[in-house]
């Protein structure tokens, strides 16, 4: 037997992972939400995507980098957040946990993330606000020191009935929410066979305080009847935006996007924002992977709008690859479920951390980002100037060009030097203005210069 320090005890934290919170929820669930929660539509392609179209992208980390002080904050929603990491308004969170979105909110204030509130919430928007910021206030007098409280979105469907849309809205506004996200990928509800066959309907006890309707009202009709009855089939670009906008000051994101054309649509609408997302796979099979779409999507919105995506985030490398393929921050819908499920405010902090630890790792591990086409590289390099100085960033390739990439760049980001990079479309080159202070607090400005090929030019 050898001496020295003993191992470590290992650890009885049941919950490590995202997959772990799965499996503790699905053990404690019963058959109908769990299906409900878990299942996508028709035959579940896009569902699966999700989560797979991530495995294909690799991480290209840098040794020797001083990672001391790494910071994973961000902003998001006008707000700095711990992470780029939000809870997506996924409803009827009164099935998983009794506290519901209550117990959301409290997790995402501690932890400074923020939320979005389902307009199918169990619980109303005011009620959340209060819960999350309640928590907050009891952190701040404690001096945390940390990254705490959340921004509000509220989730909104467009609607036939136009009065009681119209009441959402100021509802939220005045309970304190910043952002509406409307979502639009959604003018009939996705073809859920679960739910057909469990005759889903929401629990007794359950009601939808934002939408005005009682546990017993929402009862009398299923899922797919009473969602046909509430959402207008008819809303359009031309329209919702616009009349949001003359009722609100919040800022209107279109949750839903998967391509480029609806980024542009949503520019030319004066929406602030988009969320690249297909609902989780739960509304029309067969479209695409959003981190797939994601790079199209950034590239359309030119800057000028904020984009943020959701579908299939389980691990801090997914958050990592969206923001190095242009997301200024994701959401996650079912982890904050399944957290619910296995404890209330505890398990979604639990969910949290470890979102969060696995951020912070990779930074440790001087991951660096970049996307394959000149383009994309552009786009992405401008976009996350901001987050590679708060120190979350990557460096993306994806299956093809992982063995062959030669690009290399921005040594020294966190060695406090600050670069700038513009691309020469005429001589299609990339330029690098490296600044550094020297002892003498002068700066100096050296310049490199790269073809789109990654080789060296003179300059
Ligand atoms: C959702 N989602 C959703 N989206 C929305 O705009 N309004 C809603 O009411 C709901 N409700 C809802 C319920 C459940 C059970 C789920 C799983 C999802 C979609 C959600 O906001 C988000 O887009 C996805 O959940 C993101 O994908 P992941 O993280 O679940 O893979």
């Amino acid at each position: 037997m050898s001496g020295g320090a003993p191992l470590p005890e290992p650890t009885k934290e049941p919950i490590l992972s995202i997959s772990d919170l799965k499996e503790a929820a699905d053990r404690k669930l019963p058959s109908l939400v769990r299906e409900f929660y878990n299942s996508g539509s028709t035959d579940q392609r896009t569902i699966a995507a999700n989560s797979d179209a991530f495995t294909k992208y690799h991480l290209r980390s840098r040794v020797l980098v001083n990672v001391r002080g790494l910071d994973t904050s961000t902003t998001a929603l006008g707000r700095k957040v711990r992470f780029p990491v939000g809870c997506a308004p996924a409803g009827i969170q009164g099935m998983a946990h009794e506290d519901g979105e209550l117990a959301t909110a409290r997790a995402a204030g501690r932890w400074g993330v923020n939320m979005g509130v389902s307009s199918f919430a169990s619980y109303a928007v005011e009620e959340v606000i209060d819960a999350g910021k309640g928590v907050v206030e009891t952190l701040d007098s404690g001096g945390m020191g940390e990254v705490v409280g959340s921004a509000y979105a509220m989730q909104l469907y467009p609607m036939r009935d136009r009065a009681l849309q119209e009441r959402i809205v100021k509802r939220a506004e005045k309970a304190g929410c910043t952002a509406i996200f409307l979502t639009g990928d959604s003018p009939v509800l996705g073809v859920r066979y679960n739910e057909w066959r469990n005759d889903f309907r929401t629990p007794e006890g359950i009601g939808f305080p934002n939408m005005e309707r009682t546990s017993r009202q929402i009862r009398e009709s299923t899922h797919d009847d009473g969602f046909a009855k509430m959402n207008d089939d008819s809303a359009a670009w031309t329209t919702e935006i616009k009349w949001l906008k003359e009722r609100t000051k919040m800022k209107i994101f279109v949750k839903g996007v998967i391509c480029g054309e609806d980024v542009r649509a949503a520019i030319e609408s004066n929406a602030d924002g988009v969320i690249v997302s297909n609902h989780g796979g739960r509304q029309l099979d067969g479209v695409p992977a959003t981190i797939d779409v994601l790079e199209e999507c950034a590239a359309a919105a030119e800057g000028k709008i904020e984009v943020h995506m959701d579908g299939g985030v389980r691990k801090g490398s997914d958050i990592f690859i969206a923001v190095a393929l242009g997301a200024k921050c994701v959401y996650v819908g079912r982890p904050v479920l399944w957290a619910l499920a296995y404890g209330g405010q505890a398990g979604v902090e639990r969910m949290l951390e470890v979102f969060g630890h696995q951020s912070k790792l990779l930074g440790s591990h001087g991951s660096r980002w970049c996307v394959e086409t000149p383009e994309a590289r552009k786009q992405t390099i401008i976009s996350n100037l901001e987050e590679a100085t708060a120190g979350l960033w990557g460096m993306v390739l994806r299956d093809e060009h992982y063995q062959d990439f030669l690009w290399t760049f921005i040594p020294d980001f966190m060695t406090g030097a600050h670069q700038e990079l513009e691309y020469n479309s005429n001589d299609d080159i990339w330029i690098y203005n490296i600044y550094s202070l020297k002892g003498n607090h002068e700066l100096v400005r050296d310049q490199k210069a790269r073809n789109s090929n990654g080789e060296h030019m003179r300059w």
